[in-house]
């Protein structure tokens, strides 16, 4: 199929270079000339694994990058919109959106022949049938579900895993407004043979990419809420807890060939100091301001957003168990990220654990594999130094506190082994043996008093 995508940030540009690898024929569209020039040159203007090496074995053939979105939209059948859809606290902005629809509307005034529009970014159930709907009939004069289609294709890329999660993916959601959008979709993805494919409206389409996100999260925060009483009762260990838990077989269930989908322990039942990144924050705020709207108060939700927002809190109350005052205190932070394998900060448990540590007037020592200069530009100089490795970042440390689960701080306990003084480790992740270091604090767990 000829394919264009509307607009080249992380979903659009794997979702370009990935269709491409399949045998689609793509353009993909940005208005940032810079960008485009980087794409055909075959350098990814973001950093994901994998993506560098399919972008340049695609670039020229099935793919190519533009700034001109109405030769992109006659050259194909299908456009895909996978813009910028940020969450301002009250609702999500849909400008972006109303743009695409607009300009493809426009294109689609003189363009003759059958198109279908997709709508891939995450929009509030109901967007895609009305505004986008409305946008593009009033800017082509033409009927949806006449002279053209409508659909909406979620994604379910995790950020580090994007190109991966595209090619191998759970299952493949299409929402369309009559059969004919949706026999569309199904041409696009014919190259996924074998995945679960989900045909449905647009706005059930909507709500399954809505839902999924909030579950994860839920679940991130029902964990972390089990951990937090598991510190208060002393002697009990979230991570066991939730191992225990975890094994139920409607959790994880028993594969054919005898194992489990996730062997020994849990996906998303992690407690830690708490989620972050681009999504999970941002769809579940914006599916509770959406239920707000509609008279649907979202009460568990809502406590899913509270347990994260202070669970970086867990952290602090550790450190100030251990010391009366912070001040001039050597504190490591190892993990900067909000996950590993990106050095994306976007709601990072890191930013209020280092703002606070900051404000108490402590001596910084951070390390994070990548996202040290992102942090940089967050944090500035105050109090902080920035390290390369953790070798140097832990030297003479008060406390090492790890925020971020990336592999390389395993190595910690071997580290520190030698020091004649113990540290106090503060594992935010859960992710050191508790008996693996002299000196250990873990969120959810706390030894019995004697
Ligand atoms: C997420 C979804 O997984 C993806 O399907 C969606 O399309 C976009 O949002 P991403 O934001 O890349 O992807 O992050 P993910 O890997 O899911 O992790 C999110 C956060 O949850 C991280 O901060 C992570 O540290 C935290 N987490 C995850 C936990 O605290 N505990 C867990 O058990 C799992």
């Amino acid at each position: 199929m000829n394919v264009s995508i509307i607009g080249t940030g992380y979903v659009g540009l794997v979702s370009g270079v990935c269709l491409a690898e399949k045998g689609h024929r793509v353009v993909c569209v940005d208005m940032d000339a810079d960008k485009i020039a980087r794409i055909n040159a075959g350098i990814s203007p973001i950093y994901e694994r994998g993506l560098d090496a399919l972008l340049q074995r695609n670039i020229g053939g099935n793919l190519r990058a533009t700034t001109d979105l109405a030769d992109a939209v006659h050259g194909s059948e299908l456009s895909i919109i996978a813009v910028g859809t940020p969450f301002d606290g009250e609702e999500i902005d849909l400008s972006q959106i109303k743009a695409a629809a607009r300009e493809i509307g426009a294109v689609l005034r003189e363009k003759s022949g059958y198109h279908v529009v997709v709508v891939k970014s995450t929009v509030v159930p109901g967007t895609t049938d009305e505004t986008v709907r409305r946008g593009l009939e009033a800017a082509s004069g033409k009927r949806a579900g006449e002279a053209f289609g409508l659909g909406m294709n979620p994604e379910f890329l995790r950020e580090g895993d994007a190109v991966a999660d595209f090619m191998n993916p759970d299952r493949i959601v299409m929402g369309g407004i009559d059969d004919r959008s949706i026999e569309c979709l199904d041409l696009l993805y014919r190259p996924f043979d074998g995945v679960d494919k989900i045909r449905t409206t647009c706005k059930t389409a909507e709500m399954i990419k809505y839902t999924a996100n909030s579950l994860l999260a839920t679940m991130i925060s029902f964990s972390n809420e089990i951990g937090n009483l598991c510190s208060a009762l002393g002697g009990v260990d979230v991570v066991d807890v939730m191992r225990g838990v975890h094994l139920d077989k409607r959790l994880s269930p028993i594969l054919p060939d005898g194992s489990r989908v996730v062997p020994g322990f849990t996906t998303y039942l992690e407690a830690g100091c708490g989620f972050g990144g681009s999504c999970f924050p941002k769809d579940v705020k914006a599916l509770i301001a959406h239920g707000r709207r509609l008279g649907q108060p979202m009460t568990l939700l809502d406590g899913a957003v509270t347990v994260n927002r202070t669970q970086p809190d867990q952290i602090i109350r550790l450190l100030k168990d251990h010391f009366r005052s912070l001040k001039d205190i050597r504190v490591a932070v190892l993990g900067l990220a909000f996950k590993p394998d990106t050095d994306d900060m976007r709601e990072s448990p890191a930013i209020p654990v280092i703002q606070w540590l900051q404000d108490e007037g402590a001596d910084i020592h951070a390390v994070d594999p990548v996202a040290g200069s992102a942090a940089r530009k967050l944090f500035g100089d105050r109090g902080i130094s920035y390290h390369e490795h953790m070798e140097t970042a832990v030297v003479e440390a008060d406390a090492v506190v790890v925020l971020t689960r990336w592999d390389v701080f395993r190595r910690l306990p071997e580290i520190i082994a030698e020091r004649t003084v113990q540290p106090l480790v503060v594992d935010g992740r859960r992710m050191i043996g508790r008996d693996a270091v002299a000196r250990y604090a873990g969120i959810g767990y706390r030894e019995m008093n004697p």
